[in-house]
């Protein structure tokens, strides 16, 4: 029977090593976020009866999106971490209620590749020692340097291991040693912190060196490179194209902005449609079903149905973000152009891209929104309503 463990991941760090814009532990590796990554190989172990999430409260956006998608039955909580790692697993092991004996694994976030093998011999190690840990053995020859990085004495490799996560302990051993530590000591792992406290050893369990910690610019290449290797990735494309009608029954004097791209544009006149009439982002539906093979928006949403009635169009595109996540598609760049002599969409144009990004969850450097007039010709032009043209492209993955 497989064994019983609770998971601390730690995932409060910033990453300045790697120094993105995010940190690391949210940057996109093959399609989904590093944590992601992490989560998923966690979610296909047997005995995971818990998850404890710490992160930084500043980064809400990301981890509620990640939560959102945890289909596991498996209970997951919060807990805030601190300036340090050490501060961090504290929190984690201060937020949950287990009993003394109940077994924790702590993870780095930023280590996707662990294997199910080594995971077990852990938790096995763990019946006759008080603490353990995944490590594995140095294969490089060893020298100590001057600050010069000028090589000084030889380190024999003979009895050098390098330590990884997870690292496992009785619940109660290891909250002991966390009240017992110093907060402002920074141990960067468990083990040194367990053995000093607790005046004991831990065993060290030899690992796959496959489950490498995600540290550097480098490291990511890397972590690209394996997860990419065993997927088959296709490119679709779609486009999408939309026409909404000023509405002249409503009185310019009440009007004083109109629906764009998830955005209010100051404008004097409103868009005529059963929803919110934002045509922009009809468009940009429309292209994504379209890239998706799956029909298009007035399926999704008829307009006989009175439930579209008014409805924010940022539901609409939610939902084809949702279709194209259950198709393992993620968007590569999507482009939109806005058909209209008014309003001016010039000023507005990054508060968009930052809209549309924020509900399909991806970056704005994926996003470009753009307008033309139509030199005073057409509908346009007589400004009797405004048109859209998207175009998007999309990364389809197949297992
Ligand atoms: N971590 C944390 N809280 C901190 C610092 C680190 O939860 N205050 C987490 C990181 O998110 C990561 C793990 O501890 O999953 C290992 O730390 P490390 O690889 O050093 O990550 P960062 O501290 O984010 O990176 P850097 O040291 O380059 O800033
Ligand atoms: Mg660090």
């Amino acid at each position: 029977m497989d064994k019983e463990f609770h998971l601390i991941i730690v995932a409060a760090g910033k990453g300045t090593r790697i120094d993105a814009d995010i940190p690391k532990q949210y940057l996109e590796i093959a399609g989904k976020s590093l944590l992601t990554h992490t989560l998923d190989a966690f979610s296909t172990i047997n005995g995971l009866k818990s998850l404890c999430l710490v992160v930084n409260p500043n980064d809400k956006v990301h981890y509620e999106r990640i939560m959102m998608d945890w289909s596991k039955d498996i209970p997951i909580q919060i807990a805030f971490g601190g300036r340090t790692r050490q501060q961090s697993v504290h929190n984690g092991l201060d937020t949950l209620s287990l009993r003394d004996k109940d077994i924790v694994l702590i993870h780095d976030s930023a280590r996707p590749f662990i294997d199910k093998r080594d995971i077990n011999a852990l938790l096995n190690a763990l019946e006759h020692n008080e603490g353990a840990s995944l490590a594995y053995k140095i294969t490089d020859t060893c020298r100590r340097v001057s600050e010069l990085d000028m090589a000084q004495e030889a380190v024999s490799r003979e009895n050098l291991l390098g330590l990884q996560t997870p690292q496992a302990f009785h619940f109660g051993a290891i909250k002991k040693a966390h009240n017992l530590c110093d907060l402002n000591k920074e141990y960067t792992d468990d083990t040194a912190l367990f053995s000093d406290m607790m005046n004991c050893d831990v065993k060290l369990v030899e690992a796959s060196r496959h489950n490498f910690k995600i540290t550097t610019k480098e490291d990511i290449a890397m972590a690209e490179k394996i997860l990419s290797s065993n997927v088959l990735r296709e490119t679709h494309i779609g486009m999408g194209y939309d026409v909404h009608a000023f509405d002249d029954d409503v009185s310019n004097a009440d009007v004083t902005t109109v629906r764009l791209c998830g955005i209010d544009v100051p404008h004097d006149r409103k868009l005529k449609g059963h929803s919110d009439a934002d045509v922009g982002l009809h468009a940009l539906c429309d292209a994504i079903y379209g890239a998706l093979g799956a029909g298009d928006i007035g399926q999704h949403f008829p307009p006989s149905n009175m439930a579209y009635k008014d409805m924010d169009s940022a539901k609409f595109l939610e939902h084809a973000v949702t279709l194209m996540k259950d198709r393992n598609a993620r968007l590569i760049n999507a482009d939109i152009t806005l058909i209209c002599e008014k309003p001016k969409i010039t000023p507005y144009k990054e508060q968009i891209q930052l809209r549309i990004a924020e509900i399909m969850g991806t970056l704005s450097a994926r996003i470009n929104v753009k307008a033309t007039t139509t030199e005073g010709l057409g509908f346009a032009g007589r400004k009797e309503g405004i048109a859209a043209n998207a175009i998007v492209s999309i990364e389809i993955s197949h297992d």
